[in-house]
């Protein structure tokens, strides 16, 4: 039996007559670029977000920059992130010329530890941007609180966390901006690319519709220099049929999690995710850590049984080449050390039982030898 990561025609195929519906729907319409789909999809996206605005843009790397463009980010400025995380988290900041300043992360929860921030904090520092990673909320309360006192804004990179709760709240409008990617991958995925920019501030919430749309308004009248990072109706149509299924989606995820955990709690040289009880883990990913240097030795072993896994991130931000002008030799000890264990294991809501439990098995049958 082999067992993909993740298998989308399991997930899209019992949909196919509605998503068709809606391709066919858009075709007839003529309308393309934004128009009434897309404000349909981020009004309900929106709400599912908890926030009052909902900006639907093309990419969750494009939400990030039209998030930092609309809080004036730019050259001379610092933006504090953690280093393990996806490249676009920081990427984003670098591509405005501003300096990602990179912070460890909790070796539990994998996100930016809270008490690593206020050291790095300088007279250049602007925001903030955690990452919920893997879909579980990083601790909001003390970074809210930091830059309360700092005078910074807040941006939540929710791009694995779409639908995840902190102390009972969605997270991405708990701070100035969270920026949310439908990558076919994640929890809710489109057939393609798209994301969503959220927040509860109408002026943000302008600025950043303005950037979205090259600056843009009225028409060929540019008040400020934005880009294109407008959303596709196609896609907003087809989230728009997958959206109502998105907490039935999250639910098999957190049963194979839960599932996982019970088999795997106890395994010695295996440490499941830890998942906080106040947060609401959507589980975009379930990743382990593998102790004693042999974590590529377990992926080669559940390659061999047709298991496949990956290794979210193998190598932390601030070691990557083109970030090593922006990062003084200082080490992050507990982002290079997850860069060697972490290791993420198939979790989608459609894998069938004997699946999973083939994988916990081959799990437990390495660890034991
Ligand atoms: C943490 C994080 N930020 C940003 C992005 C970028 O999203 P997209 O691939 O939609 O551009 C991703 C994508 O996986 C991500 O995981």
């Amino acid at each position: 039996m082999r067992v993909p990561l993740l298998d989308l025609q399991r997930q899209n195929l019992p949909l196919e007559a509605e998503l068709l519906d809606a391709f066919r729907r858009v075709v007839r319409s003529g309308q393309f670029i934004l128009g009434p789909e897309v404000e349909r999809f981020e009004a309900d996206a929106a709400r599912m977000a908890g926030a009052r605005f909902g900006i639907g843009v093309s990419s969750g790397t494009d939400a990030l920059l039209v998030a930092l463009m609309a809080l004036g980010i730019g050259p001379g400025d610092e933006v504090i992130c953690p280093s393990f995380t996806f490249f676009a988290t920081a990427s984003s900041v670098a591509r405005l010329g501003a300096r990602p300043v990179f912070a460890d992360s909790c070796p539990e929860c994998f996100n930016i530890d809270p008490a690593a921030i206020e050291p790095l904090i300088s007279r250049r520092t602007k925001a903030i941007l955690p990452v919920h990673l893997f879909g579980q909320a990083a601790d909001l309360e003390p970074i809210l609180a930091v830059a309360r006192r700092h005078g910074l804004a807040v941006v939540e990179d929710a791009a694995q966390a779409f639908g995840a709760e902190y102390r009972g709240k969605p997270v991405g409008a708990l701070g100035d901006f969270g920026t949310v990617s439908f990558f076919p991958t994640k929890n809710l995925g489109a057939l393609g690319e798209a994301g969503l920019v959220v927040t509860n501030d109408p002026a943000l919430a302008e600025k950043a519709r303005l950037m979205r749309n090259h600056g843009m308004q009225p028409r060929y009248y540019h008040r400020t220099i934005g880009g294109n990072f407008r959303l596709d109706a196609l896609q907003a149509a087809l989230l728009a049929v997958k959206l109502p299924h998105l907490e039935e989606y999250t639910a098999g995820r957190q049963r194979n999690a839960c599932f996982y955990q019970s088999v795997l709690g106890g395994v010695a040289g295996i440490q499941p995710p830890t998942t906080h009880p106040d947060r609401n883990h959507i589980v975009n990913q379930y990743t382990i850590r593998v102790r004693d240097g042999r974590r590529d030795a377990l992926r080669r072993h559940l390659d061999e049984r047709g298991i496949a896994s990956e290794i979210y991130y193998p190598v932390p931000l601030h070691k990557q080449e083109c970030f090593r002008p922006f990062h003084p030799i200082s080490s992050l000890p507990v982002a290079e050390a997850l860069a060697e264990e972490a290791l993420s294991l198939p979790v989608f809501a459609e894998m069938t039982e004997a699946e999973r439990n083939r994988v916990a098995a081959a799990v437990a049958e390495f660890a034991a030898a």
